[in-house]
């Protein structure tokens, strides 16, 4: 442990993940490398079955590698026990699954506030926290456009909104990281644009560490740097002099 905050929010070292399927095994990440520094917007990008979303799991420690490891803000999480993990992620990770998985019998605000309750802040007077995450929880969702929106439960919301439910609720709990695997991968242009923007805000305004999967050319042209993955392996990893520019679609 070392009491200086390191440059690197993630650090990943010769990378691992191999799966036995019967008498197969299939290698899926095969050593990756690579650093993230505080603040970075990262867009991994690759085509289907690369091995992004098998990364972004090992980056959240929701997943174990075979070899090999992860670091988030200095601290080695790959072989940490499931208490540890627990807490080092609830602090310092905010993720969006491929699949959202929204709570069905929570409404949005709900689903948004549920990280305050999993990691409620024994340190402030309860009442305090619960509003705080209250106004904060509004206004993410305001800020995905779903302010009008907050009661509905997920059944009643359509995919992309559900998927903008789900980016609210990663960002809840102001995490240094923010893992999500495809955020527009379900919304059409006009809602892509919004959580486009969001991304960028909190970024800059939070300085959110930001590492996102996506397909989504004009997205990953607003990013620092793109890490593209094939075949379990980093093919390219450049760095973004202009976000925002030169990503004509
Ligand atoms: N539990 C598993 N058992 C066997 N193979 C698996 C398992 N999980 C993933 N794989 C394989 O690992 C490879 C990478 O999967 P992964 O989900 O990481 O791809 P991806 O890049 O996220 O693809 P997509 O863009 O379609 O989401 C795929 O070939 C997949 O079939
Ligand atoms: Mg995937």
């Amino acid at each position: 442990m070392s009491d200086i905050a390191p440059a690197d929010m993630i650090t990943v070292t010769d990378l691992r993940k191999s799966i036995r399927n019967g008498t197969r095994t299939v290698d899926i990440l095969k050593g990756l490398d690579f650093s993230i520094p505080r603040g970075q917007f990262a867009a991994i990008m690759g085509s289907s079955g690369s091995g992004k979303s098998t990364l972004l799991g090992l980056l959240a420690g929701l997943d174990t590698p075979s070899s090999g490891d992860v670091a988030l803000n200095g601290t080695a999480i790959s072989y940490l026990p499931e208490d540890k993990l627990a807490q080092v992620r609830g602090r310092t990770i905010g993720f969006v699954f491929q699949s959202y998985q929204l709570i069905p019998t929570l409404t949005a605000l709900e689903n948004v506030l549920l990280p305050y309750e999993l990691n409620g802040d024994s340190s402030s007077a309860e009442g305090n926290a619960r509003s705080t995450g209250l106004a904060r929880a509004r206004s993410l969702l305001a800020g995905v456009g779903l302010g009008d929106r907050l009661d509905h439960y997920p059944v009643q919301l359509s995919g992309g909104e559900q998927q903008r439910v789900a980016l609210a609720r990663a960002f809840v709990l102001r995490p240094p990281i923010v893992l999500a695997d495809e955020p527009t991968g379900n919304l059409d242009s006009a809602n892509g644009a919004a959580v486009l923007e969001l991304l960028l805000n909190l970024n800059r305004t939070e300085g959110t560490t930001l590492v996102l999967v996506t397909h989504d050319a004009v997205l990953a042209g607003y990013a620092d740097r793109r890490i593209t993955l094939r075949d379990g392996r980093i093919v390219s990893d450049e760095r973004n002099a202009s976000p925002g520019e030169g990503s004509t679609e």
